[in-house]
């Protein structure tokens, strides 16, 4: 116990902050980017000004991620609840997520971020996905920040279309039912190659899970902030990480000294 807060005083540098260790990265982030509209409500603005705001903070993020080192970033930009809001705040949406692809894949592609998609693309406009489709094409290749967009994305929905697709394969005699295992059912959801989350965050002081990630944030460690996703900055970013890395991760198991 002494020996374990000593450790951590004697890693502070001298503005008292604990550096970033870059051997205990979290490798996959996640990120529910709310509280837009509550940012502009504060100051007297509509509430689809907040979620510009909150598109320009995610440009940053993105490339402050990639700059740390992080290997996945998954952000929910919509989700399949969101069609319930007004029609016009629905449509800002998709021309936000539109005007953001057009706007920063190239710049992303040339930072070797990787661009994928989750979520029910096939609900969302011919352009819009013509453009997604583009973006992940331009950057499969790239070998730095895989940048998960979750788009007409949900957590249940996602599990639904899983199922269906599995007892379709089982059907054809693609997959034997003795063969659905855990990693089996993970290759079936959207993440596919990113299936467990190592650290959700969540900012404007909502403690909830909104259907995001549900089987993949089995073991996440959480780490709140009051701060609206439109105030959220590279520096909260690495507070975050910082706090992941004074966690203790047991996976269900014990310490290793008990
Ligand atoms: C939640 O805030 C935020 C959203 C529903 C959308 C997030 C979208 C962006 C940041 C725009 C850009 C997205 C992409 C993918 C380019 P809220 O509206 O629920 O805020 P509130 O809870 O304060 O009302």
């Amino acid at each position: 116990m002494l020996k374990s807060l000593f450790q951590k005083q004697s890693k502070q540098n001298n503005d008292g902050i604990v550096p970033i260790d870059p051997n205990n990265m979290p490798a996959h982030v996640a990120i529910i980017m709310d509280g837009n509209g509550r940012w502009a409500k504060r100051r007297g603005l509509p509430r689809t000004m907040g979620h510009r705001a909150g598109a320009d903070v995610l440009k940053k993020i993105v490339i402050a991620a990639n700059d740390m080192g992080i290997k996945a970033l998954t952000v929910y930009g919509f989700s399949t609840e969101n069609w319930k809001r007004p029609e016009q705040e629905v449509s800002l949406l998709m021309s936000l997520i539109r005007e953001y692809l057009l706007g920063n894949v190239r710049d992303m592609h040339e930072h070797n971020v990787r661009i994928r998609f989750i979520g029910f693309i096939g609900g969302l406009s011919d352009e819009l996905q013509r453009i997604i489709k583009d973006a992940e094409d331009l950057t499969m290749n790239n070998t730095g920040l895989t940048l998960q967009l979750a788009i007409n994305y949900g957590g249940r929905d996602e599990i639904v279309r899983a199922i269906k697709d599995i007892v379709a394969d089982v059907q054809t005699g693609t997959i034997e039912p003795g063969a659905i295992t855990e990693d089996a059912i993970s290759n079936y959801l959207f993440t596919k190659e990113f299936s467990n989350v190592d650290l959700l965050i969540r900012p404007s002081g909502d403690y909830r899970i909104s259907n995001f990630l549900l089987w993949q944030l089995a073991y996440a460690e959480f780490w709140f902030t009051d701060a609206n996703w439109p105030d959220f900055t590279p520096q909260i970013l690495e507070d975050a990480v910082r706090a992941f890395q004074q966690r203790e991760r047991r996976f269900g198991g014990l310490k290793t000294e008990e």
